[in-house]
């Protein structure tokens, strides 16, 4: 008997592959493994000398990614060379490339880890709970996105443009080799001031995490002035250390006060 599937269910069941990793068709037909003959014609060894030659090819992400970020002059190359860099495989199974969002002029650059589901299908970072926590934060010190006036505005990026698989934490290797895509990020937007939101940047920028120790106090990456905070979806979390959160925020209107 013959069914048919309808198109909400097939679509429904193909999300769900692809939120389980599953992101590639290998053949154009499916295969019915049980109806293939079950004497599998005999595998012949090939002789030795008949065998490809080995060519050693050496991979180097992190080099390649220094070579690319350091080649981009502007903000629109550094995005175009980022979307072309081979060596992420997380770009596999994302639907949307995540780049920035705010005003790329202002005094305020945050970097955070990495887009969730709603930046990963809307293609910008912290729109989802979390964003709409952090977009209230900033307006308790008059910032915004949306401002009109750099001086008011915010620059928002994350380490990683991609979606790990069901929000994962990101791999150290994934971190080091997005680093010089982030540290280019900063240079070129030339922000007064960086704030890194949770462990991940941290890691990226500073080297070291510990965010529970090293929030609210300021560093420099770069030569800019960079405080560690809270991520906002720990603060959804841990209402509590909303308190410390608050008194960053407030080191930080201080510190634009000058
Ligand atoms: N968390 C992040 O770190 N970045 C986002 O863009 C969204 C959630």
């Amino acid at each position: 008997m013959e069914s048919q599937m309808d198109y909400w269910t097939a679509r429904a069941l193909l999300e769900w592959q692809v939120e389980a990793g599953a992101d590639e068709a290998i053949g154009d037909t499916p295969v019915d493994r049980y109806a293939l003959d079950a004497k599998a014609p005999p595998v012949v060894a090939k002789p030795e000398a008949e065998a490809p030659s080995h060519v050693a090819v050496e991979v180097d992400p992190v080099g390649d990614a220094e070579r690319a970020a350091q080649s981009a002059a502007s903000l629109e190359e550094l995005a175009a060379a980022m979307q072309s860099y081979p060596h992420c495989e997380l770009r596999r199974g994302a639907r949307n490339f995540v780049f920035c969002d705010g005003r790329a002029d202002a005094r305020v650059m945050i970097v955070g880890e990495a887009p969730g589901r709603d930046e990963d299908l809307e293609g910008r970072p912290f729109v989802g709970r979390a964003g709409q926590l952090l977009d209230k934060m900033l307006a308790a010190i008059d910032l915004s996105r949306q401002a009109q006036d750099a001086g008011q505005g915010v620059y928002i990026t994350n380490v990683l443009p991609w979606r790990p698989p069901s929000n994962r934490t990101p791999e150290q290797a994934e971190i080091d080799m997005m680093v010089p895509f982030v540290r280019r990020h900063v240079a070129l937007a030339k922000p007064e001031v960086l704030i890194l939101m949770g462990n991940t940047p941290c890691q990226a920028l500073l080297g070291k995490t510990g965010i529970t120790r090293m929030r609210g106090g300021w560093v420099e990456v770069d030569g800019i002035p960079t405080m560690p905070m809270f991520h906002p979806a720990y603060l959804l979390r841990q209402a509590a250390a909303k308190r410390e959160a608050w008194a960053d925020l407030l080191s930080l209107r201080a510190r634009l006060n000058g």
